[in-house]
C-alpha cells in the first residue's frame, strides 16, 4: 500500500519533469515556430538612459523577462562587428561577440527556450564574419538551420527545436548567404514588416512596409510597435519613453492589443512578432498570452 503510493508520486514526479514547459508554455510545444506570437525587443542591446537608447533592460534582463525575438543593428568599426545606433561615434555597446555571449550563457541555463535574432547589417558586413563571432560566443552550437526554404507551414514546433538543441535562429536583413553561412536566414525569405518610426500614438496602421512589393502572402509577419517622437519637427526621431505605458499596455488605445487586432483583421492571421521599445514597461507578456490563446 505504501509502496504503491510511492511509485505513484514518482510516477507523477516523473511525468512532472519531462513535460518541460517550452517557452514558458506547456501549450506551445506542439505549435509550429510560425504559428506563435513573439513580442520582440527592438534595438536590443541600446540600453541605458540617452535618448537614443530604446531598452531599459540590458539582454540578459530581456530574456529573463520573457522576451525571446531580438533584434540587433550591426555596424563594421575597427575592423570588428560593433553594435552600434546609426554610426560607432552615434552610440556603440560594444562588440557583436560580447552580446552573442551573454545570449549563449542564458541559453545554457534555459534549454527549453527558442530565442531568434533579427540582425540588420546595413554595412554588407560578409557573413563569414558574423559566423566567425558566433563561433567565438560558443553560441554556433544552437543554431537552427532549415532543410530547405520553408513555407509558412513547414516550420518546426517548438518542441521539435528544442528536442534537437537548434534553439536560436538568426534572420537578417541584408547580405546573408546561405551557401556560406547556413544559419543566417534571410529575412524577406520568411518574414515581412509594417512601417517602422511610427509617431501616431493610435497606432493607426497595419500595411506592410518591408520588403517592397510585397503583399506578404505565405509569409511571417513582423509588427513594429514602438513609438517615436519627432523632435521639435526636425525629422530627429528618438523613442517615446513617456508614452511607453500606454504603448505597450495589453488593451486600450494604442496598445499592443488594439493594433494586433487591426494586423490579424488585414493579414488574416495574428503577428508572428510584435517589436517594442521599453520591454520593461506595460505589460507585453500579458498580450503575447492573449494574442497565443493562453
Ligand atoms: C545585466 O543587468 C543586470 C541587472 O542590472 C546586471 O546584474 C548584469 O550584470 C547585467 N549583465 C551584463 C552582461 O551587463
Ligand atoms: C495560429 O493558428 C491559429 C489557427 O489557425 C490562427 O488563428 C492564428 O492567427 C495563428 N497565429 C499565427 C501567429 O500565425
Amino acid at each position: 500500500m505504501i509502496f504503491s503510493l510511492f511509485f505513484w508520486l514518482f510516477l507523477i514526479g516523473i511525468c512532472k519533469v519531462s513535460a518541460a514547459a517550452c517557452n514558458g508554455n506547456d501549450a506551445l510545444c506542439s505549435r509550429k515556430y510560425s504559428n506563435i506570437t513573439q513580442i520582440g525587443a527592438h534595438d536590443s542591446a541600446f540600453v541605458g538612459d540617452l535618448p537614443t537608447d530604446n531598452q531599459d533592460l540590458n539582454v540578459t534582463g530581456q530574456l529573463n523577462a520573457g522576451i525571446r525575438f531580438l533584434t540587433a543593428q550591426t555596424h563594421s568599426f575597427l575592423d570588428d562587428i560593433y553594435l552600434c545606433h546609426t554610426s560607432c561615434w552615434e552610440e556603440d555597446s560594444g562588440v557583436l561577440v560580447d552580446y552573442l555571449t551573454d545570449i549563449r550563457t542564458w541559453m545554457d541555463s534555459n534549454p527549453n527556450e527558442v530565442v531568434t535574432l533579427l540582425l540588420t547589417n546595413g554595412d554588407a558586413i560578409a557573413v563569414s564574419k558574423f559566423a566567425d563571432a558566433y563561433d567565438n560566443a560558443g553560441i554556433s552550437k544552437y543554431t537552427y538551420t532549415p532543410p530547405n526554404q520553408l513555407a509558412l507551414g513547414d516550420w518546426p514546433t517548438l518542441q521539435d527545436l528544442i528536442s534537437a538543441n537548434t534553439r536560436l535562429i538568426t534572420f537578417m536583413d541584408y547580405n546573408s548567404d546561405t551557401a556560406t553561412v547556413s544559419y543566417i536566414l534571410n529575412n524577406a525569405n520568411s518574414e515581412i514588416s509594417t512601417t517602422d518610426d511610427v509617431t501616431t500614438s493610435n497606432f493607426p496602421d497595419c500595411s506592410i512596409d518591408r520588403p517592397s512589393g510585397s503583399n506578404g502572402a505565405g509569409l511571417m509577419y513582423i509588427v513594429n510597435h514602438f513609438l517615436d517622437i519627432n523632435v521639435l519637427s526636425t525629422g530627429i526621431l528618438v523613442p517615446d519613453k513617456d508614452s511607453a505605458p500606454a504603448t505597450n499596455a495589453a488593451t486600450g488605445t494604442g496598445s499592443i492589443g488594439a493594433q494586433a487586432d487591426l494586423c490579424t483583421q488585414q493579414h488574416g492571421a495574428s503577428p508572428n512578432v510584435i517589436l517594442l521599445d521599453f520591454v520593461d514597461i506595460g505589460d507585453p507578456m500579458t498580450a503575447q498570452n492573449n494574442l497565443n490563446g493562453l
